[in-house]
């Protein structure tokens, strides 16, 4: 059974992770807005894949005999500079998600609760891959700059990856 301070902050991570949900739906609605069809559909998955998130700690939360709760979510911002802009606040965000997720695994260590440390052990690995992927497009955005061809293709290769989420971003630019 989780104690306390665990429960609590897991709910914590609860609030969190609902908040990236609204938060990249957010993202998702102004680059539909701005001409990035692509870019949009891709983070509206990314939205669905922080449900997920949020849900699956939801779960375990009652699962491990504490109290999961619906959390309160601060409204997200809804403009944005550019496109860069944007991806650079999704991979400060994500850091910020990463630092979270790896203060509770080390409460579970001190408090010696080795189910939620190893049910952990997949957010970890989650926040791993979910920074290297916002890093590398932040990395492609600014390689891309102002070119608006190269931007147009970037937009479509984002939207390719919505629908097969293993495709390696920019394949239509490699030679
Ligand atoms: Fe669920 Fe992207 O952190």
């Amino acid at each position: 059974m989780v104690s306390s301070n665990i429960e609590k902050a897991l709910n914590d991570q609860v609030a969190l992770e609902a908040f990236s949900y609204f938060q990249y739906l957010a993202m998702a609605s102004w680059l539909d807005n701005n001409g990035f069809e692509g870019a949009s559909k891709f983070i509206y998955n990314q939205a669905e894949e922080e449900k997920m998130h949020m849900q699956k700690l939801f779960f375990y939360i009652n699962d491990a005999g504490g109290f999961a709760k619906a959390p309160a979510v601060p409204q997200p911002n809804h403009e944005y500079a550019s496109l860069e802009e944007l991806f650079k606040l999704i991979l400060n965000h994500e850091g910020k998600v990463s630092t979270s997720i790896h203060e509770l695994v080390n409460l579970c260590l001190q408090e010696k609760d080795f189910t939620s440390f190893n049910f952990l052990q997949w957010y970890v690995s989650e926040q791993l891959e979910e920074e290297n992927l916002f890093r590398t497009i932040v990395d492609k955005i600014k390689m891309v700059g102002a070119n608006t061809d190269g931007l147009y293709m970037l937009d479509k290769d984002l939207g390719r990856m919505a629908i097969t989420p293993n495709q390696p971003l920019n394949s239509d630019m490699q030679p």
